[in-house]
């Protein structure tokens, strides 16, 4: 997609400029796990996104884009990513993700882009065990990747572990360790990936989800990367719906997808839209965000 292109460093002052766009979409994503409910529909939260970002004077992204018709995108069930927000009532039991990004414009005009993603279950009790595996595996897959990258950042510019490709390596280690735990093999989209993310929301280079040959480009210092695990309990065979948006699985089974936008900076990675900027997300890790003031 977007391997051609240059991949753009961005400065320190850059790189806070995102930081304020990051703090946002977290902002986001408290109001909606704070009002996601069963009898609530996907439309009504759209409405909860969208106010949390004009009070805090930045712009959705998802907004218009390719003439997308919402702020969020709401995926319930056997919806992976991408569905259009509208008359669905949630229901408990319901797994969920929310995607939303953000955009803040510094003094000269340009925009600074966020983009996060979470699965969450409606009323808080999952309705069968294989929605909580691919919720919390998706979870695991999206911190293994972002804490290899810390790491290969950390041991240098030198050797395999300093690659792009250490996230897609990161993600089949995990759904592997799933499947030889749970004794269930969750299945990774290859249709969809993460990206480079700074002045636009999608930019150089894509991220994927799954191992390959090529090692991809050198991480370096100034790179930021929407690092987006997308997995599914069944089969990874997906379609999309005729309103040109919503992505489903062709078997009906459910699927999740977590997501953050990472800053890689000198000796480690910066999470942008989290609050604790990657605190407790790295913890497991025995890893610590390295933070600008
Ligand atoms: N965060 C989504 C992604 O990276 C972007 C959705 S675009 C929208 O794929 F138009 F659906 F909002
Ligand atoms: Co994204």
């Amino acid at each position: 997609m977007f391997s051609r292109e240059q991949i753009q460093l961005r400065t320190p002052d850059q790189v806070r400029h995102m930081r304020r766009a990051g703090l946002v979409v977290a902002k986001v994503h408290a109001a909606l796990r704070e009002a996601v409910a069963p009898g609530v529909t996907t439309a009504e939260l759209d409405v909860v996104a969208a106010e949390v970002i004009a009070q805090s004077g930045a712009r959705s992204n998802f907004l218009g884009y390719y003439g997308y018709p919402a702020t969020v995108c709401v995926s319930v069930n056997e919806e992976v990513v991408h569905a259009i927000p509208g008359k669905r009532r949630l229901r408990a039991g319901d797994l969920v993700t929310f995607d939303c990004g953000a955009y803040v414009v510094d003094e000269e005009g340009t925009q600074w882009h966020g983009d996060a993603a979470f699965t969450t279950v409606v009323g808080g009790t999952y309705q069968d065990p294989l929605d909580e595996l691919v919720d919390t595996t998706t979870y695991e897959a999206l911190w293994s990747a972002v804490a290899a990258v810390a790491v290969a950042v950390q041991s240098g510019a030198s050797g395999r572990g300093g690659r792009l490709n250490v996230v897609g390596d990161a993600v089949e280690a995990v759904v592997e360790r799933a499947a030889e735990h749970h004794g269930h093999r969750l299945g990774i989209l290859r249709e969809y990936v993460g990206h480079g993310i700074g002045t636009q929301m999608h930019m150089s280079p894509d991220v994927l989800n799954y191992s390959v040959s090529r090692r991809g480009p050198r991480l370096r210092p100034g790179m930021v990367l929407a690092i987006e695990p997308m997995l599914t309990a069944g089969p990874p065979r997906v379609r999309e719906l005729d309103d040109g948006w919503t992505v489903v699985t062709c078997d009906g089974s459910r699927a999740a997808q977590w997501e953050h936008t990472v800053a890689i900076l000198p000796g480690g990675v910066w999470v942008l839209t989290a609050p604790d900027g990657g605190a407790q997300g790295l913890e497991p890790f025995g890893l610590a965000p390295v933070v600008l003031s």
